[in-house]
């Protein structure tokens, strides 16, 4: 069985991970020119968030 994980890291994208292998980082903080995906924007605003891990 596959086996998904989505990170989402301390004031950063939610990475997602596939049998323990990151396939995307994804963009949470809206201010990504590359959206889904993190271009590292999040940094240049300060973006602030908790890290947090959800399982599928
Ligand atoms: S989380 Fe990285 S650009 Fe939005």
């Amino acid at each position: 069985m596959t086996k998904i994980v989505i990170k989402a890291t301390e004031n950063g994208p939610c990475l997602i991970e596939v049998d323990g292998k990151k396939v995307a980082a994804l963009c949470r903080c809206g201010a990504s020119n590359n959206k889904p995906h993190c271009d590292g924007s999040h940094i240049k605003i300060g973006f602030k968030a908790n890290a947090t891990e959800i399982k599928v």
